[in-house]
């Protein structure tokens, strides 16, 4: 029996186990890295307000559907609202300015909708329940087949349930060996709420090398995914596979759509190659004993208060 490439997000909608990244693609560098990604199989795109690369990801979209013979429909696309932190001198959004930031992001990347809209992160406790109005009302308009959050935390989620409003589809986090978040897994589960995963490859020595792009409490990590003795090395050796291979498919067969971002060919198509093997049981309960806490992709505050 074929394996399930998708899983389901919401009435009528599937979501593909493999995305593209592209945060840290330049504007004029998205095109060509995802209709590359496109080409080489790919068909979900991760993009946001805050990278500053729709129009790039967009014509690069744009260009594949014609050079492949693809649909629209046979695309997933995700942007998010940057929802904008007081704390950070900027003005949070209000429901009106949320629809408008939709508006303004289809239209950068030249599209009538997206597959999923997700706010960012849980900045505003006073415009968080305005700014998911806002996408509830953007779903409504269909300018948005799903709607989701990200950087969530369980008491984030808990506060949309307390004003009665509908419940995310997924919450995009940071999940990988190292940050796993078992309990916030089990109350998503728990609310049929899908987990996406970013920074998928933050044990890897190489995640985000270059300069200006590494988080500064991932410099010891480094060092620790160099050694020849690391255990994403021993697996990858065991299943004839790469490092990043193993990091991804472990999210995959945790039930968590991945994005892997990369801007290298061949990279691109080896991260792409996640249905060819499978981590046996044994494996997978080792890497259960490996979870260290947090992410360090970035914070956005304590993940157990709804700060
Ligand atoms: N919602 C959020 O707050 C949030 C936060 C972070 C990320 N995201 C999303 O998740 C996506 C992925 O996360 P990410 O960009 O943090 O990191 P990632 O995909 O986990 O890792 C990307 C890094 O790993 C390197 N890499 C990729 N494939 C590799 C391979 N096969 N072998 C060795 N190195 C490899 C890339 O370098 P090269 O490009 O040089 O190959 C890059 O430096 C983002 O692009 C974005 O779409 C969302």
């Amino acid at each position: 029996m074929t394996e399930q490439r998708t899983r389901t997000l919401a009435p009528e909608v599937e979501i593909p186990y493999l995305g593209f990244g592209t945060y840290l693609i330049a504007d004029g560098e998205a095109a060509d890295a995802v209709s590359e990604a496109i080409r080489a199989g790919y068909r979900h795109i991760d993009t946001a307000e805050v990278y500053q690369n729709e129009a790039g990801v967009g014509s690069g979209i744009r260009r594949a559907l014609a050079s492949e013979g693809l649909t629209r429909r046979d695309l997933f696309v995700t942007t998010k609202l940057w929802p904008g932190n007081a704390a950070w001198g900027q003005t949070p959004k209000t429901t009106e300015t949320t629809i408008t930031s939709l508006h303004e992001s289809l239209e950068r990347m030249g599209l009538d909708y997206v597959d999923l809209y997700l706010i960012h992160a849980p900045f505003d406790r006073a415009q968080r329940l305005a700014q998911w109005r806002g996408l509830v009302e953007l779903q409504k308009q269909k300018r948005a087949r799903a709607i989701g959050v990200s950087n969530f935390s369980q008491a984030h989620i808990e506060e949309l349930k307390a004003a009665g409003l509908p419940l995310p589809a997924a919450n995009q986090i940071e999940l990988h060996p190292w940050s796993q978040k078992p309990q916030l897994v089990e109350y998503l589960a728990k609310n049929g709420i899908v987990p996406i995963a970013y920074s998928s490859l933050v044990p890897l020595s190489t995640w985000r090398s270059a300069p200006g792009h590494d988080s500064a409490k991932t410099v010891e990590m480094k060092a620790e995914s160099s050694r020849a003795d690391s255990p994403f090395k021993a697996l990858a050796a065991k299943y004839g596979v790469t490092e990043a291979q193993v990091l991804l498919r472990w999210g995959i067969q945790k039930g968590y759509p991945v994005l892997p971002k990369s801007t290298n060919p061949e990279r691109v198509r080896k991260n792409a190659d996640l249905f060819s093997f499978t981590i046996d049981a044994g494996d997978m309960a080792k890497i259960a004993e490996m979870d260290r806490g947090d992410g360090v992709a970035w914070s956005v505050g304590d993940p157990t208060k709804a700060a």
